[in-house]
Formats: C-alpha cells, sequence, structure tokens
C-alpha cells in the first residue's frame, strides 16, 4: 500500500525500507534500513525516495569514519579540503564542533552547500557525533515549491536572470574586522564568487528552483543595485516559510541527506553552551546549475581519486588563485583569519567572565590578559578551531601559560602557511 498523505500526494511504497513523510512540504525519514549493509537494490530504491523527499533522515545508524565515507562514496565524489577543518585521516570529512567558546556562524543563515563555487555540492551527507538535547535542530527549505508558488509573470522574469553568490555577504564584515583586509583579501582568492542563474534546472528531475540564498546570494547581474536588492529581499521572504519547510531535531546517530540543488538549509543556533558535534561528507555536482544542464559536460573524474581538491571545482576563467592544503582540527580553517595578536600586550585588561572561561578549556593551561584579550577578538565561528593551534603551539613551546607570543608565533605560521 501507499503512504496516502494528501489527495494531491500519493507517496511510492518502497521494497527495501519505509518512508515515513516528515512534513507536508519535503522530507522524510527512513526506517528499517542499514546504511552500513546496503543492498545495490536498496541503494537504487534510496536514489529514488531522496529524489521523491529531497531530504532524507536516518535515526540510529552508528558509523565510524570508514563507513561514513564509503556510505557518502556510493553517491559520487567527495569535496577534498575546504574553508572547514577536516577529520584526521579523512580529508573528505569536514568537521564541525561547536561548543561555548564557538558558535555555528556560517549555518544560521538559509544557504545550499557550496554555492560560491562554481560547481557546488550536489548533496551533503551529515552525520550527528554529540548532540544537545533538543536543541540545535536543522530547518530545509524546499526552494522548488517557493518557486513553483510565484505567479507565472514573474516566473518569467527570474528564469533570464542570474545571482553572485559570494562569501562575502555574510563573511566579509566579521573576516575584515578580524583579519583586516589582508585577511579578507586572501579569503576571497579562495573562494572567488560564483555567478549562477536564479532559477536552475535540477539534472534529474527538470524542475526549478529559486536558488540565490540569503547567506551567498549578493546580487543579479542584470538588474540596478536597488532592483537586484528589492528583488533578492522579496525572494527570500517568500522562500522562507514553515509551509515550505520540515525542521528536524538531531539525536546522536542521526543521519541526514539532502540534495542542494533544490533546497537550502539552516542551522538553529540555541544551544551555546552546550557542544555539538557533526561531520559532513559534501558529494560534488558534476554539473553547474543551468537552465539546460542537459547540453553541458559534466565534470570527469578519475574514479580511483578518494576525493577533488576544491581549487578544481572552478571553471578555468574563474580558478582560485590560492588552494587549500590538507588541514586536520588540529590546524585552522582559512588561514591568517584566526588569530590576531592586535599588538595586545600581556597585561591587556580583559573581561574577567571571559577570561575565567577560556581558563578553564584545558586543565592545567591559562592565558594572560592579554591573549585572552585578543583571544576574545577572533570571530566566534573560528575561535574554537583557533584555540586548538594555539593549544597545540603552547605545548610545542612547553608553555602553561600562554601569552601573546604564542598568538604571534600561531599568526606567524599562518602567514608562512
Ligand atoms: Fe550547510
Amino acid at each position: 500500500m501507499s503512504y496516502q498523505f494528501s489527495v494531491e500526494r500519493e507517496l511510492t511504497d518502497y521494497r527495501n525500507f519505509k518512508a515515513i513523510p516528515a512534513s507536508g512540504a519535503l522530507g522524510a525519514y527512513i526506517e528499517d534500513i542499514n546504511l552500513n549493509d546496503l543492498s545495490d537494490d536498496a541503494f537504487v530504491e534510496l536514489k529514488e525516495a531522496f529524489l521523491e523527499f529531497k531530504v532524507l533522515f536516518f535515526r540510529d545508524q552508528p558509523m565510524t569514519e570508514e563507513q561514513h565515507v564509503a556510505f557518502a562514496r556510493r553517491w559520487g565524489m567527495p569535496q577534498g579540503p575546504g574553508a572547514v577543518p577536516q577529520v584526521e585521516g579523512y580529508p573528505q570529512i569536514k568537521d564541525q564542533q561547536f561548543d561555548e567558546l564557538s558558535s555555528i556562524g556560517s549555518d544560521v543563515n538559509y544557504h545550499s552547500d557550496d554555492t560560491f563555487r562554481d560547481y557546488p555540492s550536489k548533496l551533503s551527507i551529515l552525520r550527528a557525533l554529540a548532540t544537545p538535547p533538543g536543541a540545535g535542530n536543522t530547518i530545509w527549505c524546499d526552494m522548488e515549491k517557493a518557486y513553483d508558488a510565484l505567479s507565472q509573470p514573474l516566473k518569467d522574469m527570474i528564469d533570464g536572470l542570474d545571482c553572485v553568490h559570494d562569501l562575502d555577504k555574510t563573511f566579509g564584515k566579521v573576516i575584515l574586522e578580524g583579519a583586516g583586509a589582508k585577511g579578507w583579501e586572501d579569503m576571497m582568492k579562495r573562494n572567488p564568487p560564483a555567478t549562477h542563474p536564479v532559477a536552475p534546472v535540477h539534472a534529474e528531475t527538470g524542475r526549478k528552483c529559486i536558488y540565490p540564498s540569503k547567506l551567498t546570494g549578493k546580487y543579479i547581474t542584470q538588474l540596478s543595485d536597488e532592483e537586484s536588492q528589492w528583488l533578492l529581499d522579496f525572494l527570500m521572504q517568500h522562500s522562507y516559510r514553515p509551509e515550505f519547510e520540515v525542521r528536524m531535531g538531531w539525536e546522536k546517530d542521526t543521519i541526514a541527506m539532502w540534495d542542494n540543488r533544490c533546497l537550502q538549509h539552516r542551522g538553529i543556533n540555541d544551544f551555546s553552551p552546550a557542544f555539538r558535534h557533526m561531520q559532513r561528507v559534501a558529494i560534488i555536482d558534476e554539473l553547474r546549475p543551468d537552465r539546460h544542464p542537459e547540453t553541458q559536460k559534466p565534470l570527469a573524474f578519475d574514479p580511483t581519486l578518494d576525493y577533488v581538491p576544491v581549487a578544481d571545482l572552478y571553471s578555468p576563467e574563474n580558478k582560485p588563485e590560492m588552494t587549500y592544503g590538507k588541514r586536520t582540527t588540529d590546524e585552522v580553517t582559512d588561514d591568517k583569519v584566526v588569530v590576531k595578536d592586535n599588538g595586545e600586550d600581556d597585561n591587556t585588561p580583559v573581561d574577567q567572565k571571559f577570561w575565567d572561561k577560556i581558563n578553564s578549556t584545558r586543565e592545567g593551561v591559562t592565558f594572560t590578559s592579554g591573549a585572552a584579550a585578543s583571544v576574545k577578538k577572533i570571530p566566534g565561528m573560528f575561535r574554537g578551531m583557533a584555540l586548538k593551534s594555539i593549544f597545540k603551539e603552547a605545548k610545542a613551546q612547553g608553555k602553561t601559560q600562554i601569552d601573546v607570543a604564542v598568538l604571534q608565533a600561531v599568526n606567524e605560521q599562518r602567514q608562512a602557511g
């Protein structure tokens, strides 16, 4: 039998698992399945369910990193090291840890993953390792439904438009403040903006969606600044509403996988100071977002590769000037972004509460007030990762009190690296 969801919606009955709709718009909980032991037949069906529901949720799927990568690899080519740190030994797994000293940052605005690259992520497979009870949910918004709900004249207009996707829209200010002009320039060299149609066509389903996002949709190339701002504001306001959305609460060993070609998502930062630990594999889209994807020659990858570097996800005319090397959680995201000594000396006054807080992060290690003042200036979303580098450097210098010299040493390594 089919799950009868509404008069307009009759859902597929799957042979290998159950698909329980998670909202009226999109999403399904997939039950009676073991992702570590998936037959080819079940995998084929899972692909069908993925296209039907756009975001799939799986509870109680404990996985090792190895198994996460193996499952992801069945869907395509993983993206290599990028702006998010990776799991040691697994350059294709992005490690996202947030605690009282760092914050979710990038994910609080609606977005699709990596639209600031020419070849964004086709799909993301996110695994929860530690979750704050009840908090830190994620919302996904069906941007095809949002497109469908537009009137025909507006559809006709946006069909011909293109939007620049730029990290600067959300991160420009924090990076400029935290890392100065040089840090900002480096970020832009690593992550040049990409231009995509406002309403690209999904290569597998043929459906159109609203593609610009609140996080990276900067301006529409064919319009004046005022028109562009007005249209983007309207499209966002029109799209992000509960009728087009599904919200899911994470538990340890929950996995969500979603289609970045037609959805946007955002994390909800209501859990600080609790600890939240997630790991994500991003599968590369071999096609750029396009009005006519059927006419495009897909990127071809050497199938023996474990992942493809981010620098290869740009067209030749839009290559980044700098590439990402291998990074681990002990290293840091964007060089130069993280540690600024800001010319503090070790006696610079600092907010006592903050000082106490970072003094308690690692047993037996304290900060001078000046070092604490500098750490406080690191944007929240980079702070947790920056601290890892700082602790590492202190250890290398044999110091149990972190002073400005430790920060300067970390900074110098950044500049050199
Ligand atoms: Fe994301």
